[in-house]
């Protein structure tokens, strides 16, 4: 969003996020990121891994955990946060449009509060079907725009300041068509509210699509 807006607001947002979150994953995100990510098999990729909330809830007997974030201030952090809790996760700086793996690499890709940040998610959900094995799956909880037309309303007049003030996250995304459209298929999905949270990102889905075998 420009280089004096990364250098300011980019750095004291990372700095604040575990802080302005912190409410809401105790009443209730946590668990349902540990829920969701339960799921999770084999060799698996968390896209967007931001400060690290997902740091500790993925489930044993994973083959390998990659946490991607291409934010300088977030990945510093999440750096941090690796070495603190002795982590054996691989961290790459690489935004979800350009992953540097392979085809077919990975068992499960995860997006949680991503697919409403990043500036293209018809490119990021590509580039995670294209590092996905066939039969591989994509776990994702993230907040949308409202089924609710006059909240919907709301988030489009707002969309602009509020992505000022959250570093760049849209609030007014549908993100279950944006995977409908995708070369994923939807297999579930929940709905629900993100804990704490202002009205404008309070809608949350939950849930799994996979890559066709
Ligand atoms: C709201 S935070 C969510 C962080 C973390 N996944 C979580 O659940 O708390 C959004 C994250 O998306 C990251 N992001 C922004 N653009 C991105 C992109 N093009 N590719 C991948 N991640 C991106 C941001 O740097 C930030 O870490």
């Amino acid at each position: 969003m420009g280089r004096i807006y990364d250098a300011t607001w980019g750095w004291a947002f990372s700095a604040l996020y575990d802080r302005i979150l912190k409410g809401t994953e105790d009443a209730g995100m946590r668990d349902r990121r540990r829920e969701v990510l339960s799921a999770a098999q084999g060799r698996t990729i968390d896209i967007g891994a931001g400060t690290g909330a997902n740091l500790g809830l993925f489930p044993d007997g994973l083959t390998e955990v990659v946490m991607a974030e291409p934010d300088p201030h977030m990945s510093k952090r999440l750096r941090a946060k690796i070495a603190e809790q002795g982590a054996d996760v691989e961290l790459v700086e690489a935004g979800a449009e350009g992953l540097p793996f392979a085809d077919d690499s990975f068992d499960t890709a995860v997006f949680t509060l991503v697919l409403c940040t990043v500036p293209d998610p018809t490119a990021a959900l590509a580039e995670a079907a294209r590092i996905l094995k066939p039969g591989g799956q994509l776990l994702f909880v993230e907040h949308v725009r409202a089924e609710d037309p006059g909240v919907a309303r709301w988030q489009d007049r707002l969309e602009g300041p509020w992505k000022f003030f959250a570093d760049g996250c849209r609030c007014n995304r549908d993100t279950v068509a944006n995977i409908e459209a995708s070369p994923l298929t939807v297999d579930d999905v929940d709905h629900g509210e993100l804990p704490k949270s202002p009205p404008l990102v309070k809608p949350l889905v939950w849930g799994r699509a996979t890559l066709a075998p």
